[in-house]
């Protein structure tokens, strides 16, 4: 059964990058920044990874022919991940030509656990090779990056800090929300302490609050780092960060490969599913 784009408009802005730009427009002119995502994971043909990187450098062109504040977020698995690495690193790197050459940045999103380490490796190539023009991101729940953290904030890399949205055994990942926003808590210290201007990917007001109060006690200014949120989420909280001065910056998906990543918004909040629900039964 096709589930119709309606039920996923609140968290997607659009099927295309032109239904998209209107949303773009109004976030960028309410002072939030953009990373836009086309959406999809998980190719398994070279034709398919190909197409994807022409798709993200035609995204490149488009954010600069409409004057976008916005950089763009990708997946390794739409460049070829499951398929071989050396084509997908051929690929992230053919995009990242066009990205330095117009002097826009590509954010590497972090997948499940089982593509951790080679994301990893393939963005510390691409980060010799391109310096500020790419970042990745670490999920705060997994053990292992406690010390990926401190391994990438000496290379004084570009880091967006998340808890994690894929579900993980507890070998690999904590399990309780207590000790994930510890985790989360100890690596932004890392991040802010080394890198010059890391970004924290959450809605949760506890971290929102503690990194604003352990900004504020260790002298760190406001515009030092940033908040990311996804669309569609606390759009007023985020305009308030911007006010009160932070970098604040949503993360815009689109596409009409979006369910994968509507689900992941659906299982990680009840209240998202209610939302939907009453979507359903609007006229
Ligand atoms: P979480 O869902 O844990 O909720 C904790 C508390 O925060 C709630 O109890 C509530 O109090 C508050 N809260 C949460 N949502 C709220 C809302 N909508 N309104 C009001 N209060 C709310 N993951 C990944 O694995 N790889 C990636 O590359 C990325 N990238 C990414 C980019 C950006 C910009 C963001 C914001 C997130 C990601 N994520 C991600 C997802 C991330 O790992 C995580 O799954 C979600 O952000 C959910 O965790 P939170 O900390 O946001 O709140």
């Amino acid at each position: 059964m096709k589930i119709p784009f309606i039920l996923a408009k609140r968290f997607v802005a659009g099927e295309s990058f032109t239904e998209s730009i209107p949303k773009a427009k109004e976030l960028n002119k309410k002072d939030l920044k953009l990373t836009l995502d086309l959406l999809g994971e998980n190719i398994d043909d070279r034709q398919t990874a190909t197409d994807t990187v022409d798709a993200y450098i035609r995204l490149l062109e488009g954010i600069k022919e409409q004057d976008l504040i916005s950089s763009i977020s990708i997946k390794l698995t739409m460049m070829g991940l499951d398929i071989d690495h050396d084509f997908t690193r051929e690929n992230l790197f053919r995009l990242l030509d066009v990205a330095k050459a117009q002097d826009q940045f590509v954010r590497i999103d972090m997948e499940g656990s089982d593509h951790t380490q080679i994301t990893l490796d393939i963005f510390k190539e691409a980060f010799e090779k391109y310096g500020k023009h790419v970042g990745t991101v670490i999920q705060a729940m997994l053990h292992r990056s406690h010390n990926d953290i401190h391994e990438l904030a000496e290379m004084g890399a570009d880091i967006r800090l998340v808890k994690g949205a894929y579900s993980e055994p507890s070998k690999i990942a904590l399990q309780n929300m207590p000790a994930i926003r510890e985790a989360f808590k100890e690596q932004a210290k890392v991040l802010l302490e080394k890198t010059p201007f890391p970004r924290f990917g959450t809605h949760d007001d506890e971290l929102i609050d503690w990194l604003k109060s352990y900004a504020a006690e260790n002298e760190i200014s406001k515009d030092r780092f940033e908040f990311q949120m996804l669309y569609g989420l606390r759009e007023e909280t985020m305009v308030q960060l911007s006010d009160e001065g932070y970098s604040a910056r949503v993360y815009v998906p689109f596409g009409t490969d979006w369910f994968p990543y509507f689900k992941r918004r659906l299982m990680e909040r009840k209240e998202n599913v209610w939302f939907v629900l009453s979507t359903m039964f609007k006229k």
